[in-house]
């Protein structure tokens, strides 16, 4: 069995972070989404790994090289638009071979991993298994419904009126058999070979496509609001550990991970929290569920609930909640006269100010 995992795409939902840099690489408790689901893939039994690759690839590289720290072996796979993720297995057909694949997409976080669904697989092997979690909103994604014997019956994207509640995780599995399925579809609306309708023509020439329902957690990363809610989860099981250094005058409340090179000085840190390396807190609040990565500065601020990533600077700033930060972004307060704000924001910034 193999792994195809998706890390190419527009990644629009979280520019402009992904103007300049790949969404599955956005850190969760100062680690790059994609990495948990390597990890899991490799927990799983699996080696051999495709990654789809895009206009991100070199940096894709760059992080996950050829797997072996994750005891993978990685083979990139150059998709040269994002068409689709049915147009992905459509260009990872070599790399896939006539193997069995757990299909894994790249910005997707799932708590307890794939393992269990891996082994029923390889046990049963029915033509596909979706994995369906139940979600308030159906109606922003792929919903499937089920028959009497909990089969799956029809998937339809993005349903106006829904028929259930149970929404794609993005996690699938699959024989060859979606091999033809990926190349008798056309586009849809939005130009995309979406991998629902490969999924619904298997099931329209009566290919068993099983499902499993998972209770736990599972979030899409593409947005802000859901990668903050991925990393308080994830803080909440960090190993608390002080190995940078924190002088007489700072105070470290619950769990609280300081990074190597790490200096607290005179200021208050509230867990779950991770500081990243050689990271500089001096005079400042870091509240509950903030990831602050390598080298960042943060002075006389306060901030809370929000991930900065690399190298990143917050100074005099008060207070910085719910927040995604680049990196090397700086932050100050505006000179006092004229009293203005002052911005250099890149294309699709959003910015929300307090006055
Ligand atoms: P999506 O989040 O569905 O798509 P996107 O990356 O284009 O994002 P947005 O909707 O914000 O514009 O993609 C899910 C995962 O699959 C993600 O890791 C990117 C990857 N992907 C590909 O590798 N190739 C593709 O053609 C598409 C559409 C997505």
């Amino acid at each position: 069995m193999k792994a195809l995992v998706l890390s190419g795409g527009a990644g629009t939902r979280l520019r402009p972070i992904t103007h300049t840099s790949a969404k599955q690489l956005v850190p969760v408790a100062n680690k790059p989404v994609l990495f948990y689901g390597l990890e899991a893939i490799a927990d799983a039994g699996i080696t051999e790994v495709g990654v789809v690759v895009g206009d991100t690839a070199d940096e894709i590289r760059k992080a996950v090289g050829d797997g072996s720290a994750f005891g993978l072996e990685v083979t990139y796979i150059r998709q040269d638009a994002p068409l689709g993720l049915a147009h992905a297995v459509r260009v990872a057909r070599e790399f896939l071979g006539d193997d069995d694949f757990v299909m894994y997409l790249g910005d997707n976080f799932i708590v307890g991993g794939v393992t269990e669904l891996v082994d029923s697989f390889r046990t049963e092997r029915p033509d596909a298994h979706i994995l369906l979690t139940p979600v308030l909103d159906p109606s922003a994604f792929g919903v499937a419904e089920l028959d009497a014997e909990g089969r799956v019956s029809a998937l339809v994207e993005k349903p106006e009126h829904p028929k259930s509640d149970l929404a794609l995780v993005g996690v699938y599995l699959f024989t060859p058999a979606i091999h033809d399925a990926v190349l008798a579809i056309k586009p849809s609306w939005r130009g995309e070979l979406e991998i629902t309708h490969a999924i619904q023509w298997l099931i329209d020439e009566g290919r068993d496509v099983r499902s499993t329902t998972i209770s736990g957690y599972w979030k899409d990363t593409g947005n802000v609001t859901d990668m903050l809610e991925v990393n308080r989860s994830v803080l909440e099981t960090v190993v608390p550990d002080v190995l940078g250094t924190v002088d007489a005058d700072s105070e470290i409340i619950g769990r609280v991970r300081i990074e190597k090179g790490a200096r607290i000085t005179g200021s208050r840190v509230v867990g779950p929290a991770i500081i990243g390396a050689d990271a500089v807190i001096t005079d400042s609040y870091v509240g509950p569920f903030t990831s602050i990565s390598e080298g960042c500065h943060i002075s006389d601020s306060e901030v809370e609930y929000t991930i900065i990533l690399q190298n990143s600077a917050l100074t005099g700033v008060r207070r910085v909640e719910a927040s995604l930060i680049g990196r090397d972004v700086q932050v100050t307060p505006a000179p006092r006269n004229p009293s203005a704000h002052r911005f250099v924001l890149g294309d699709h910034s959003k910015v929300q100010i307090s006055s």
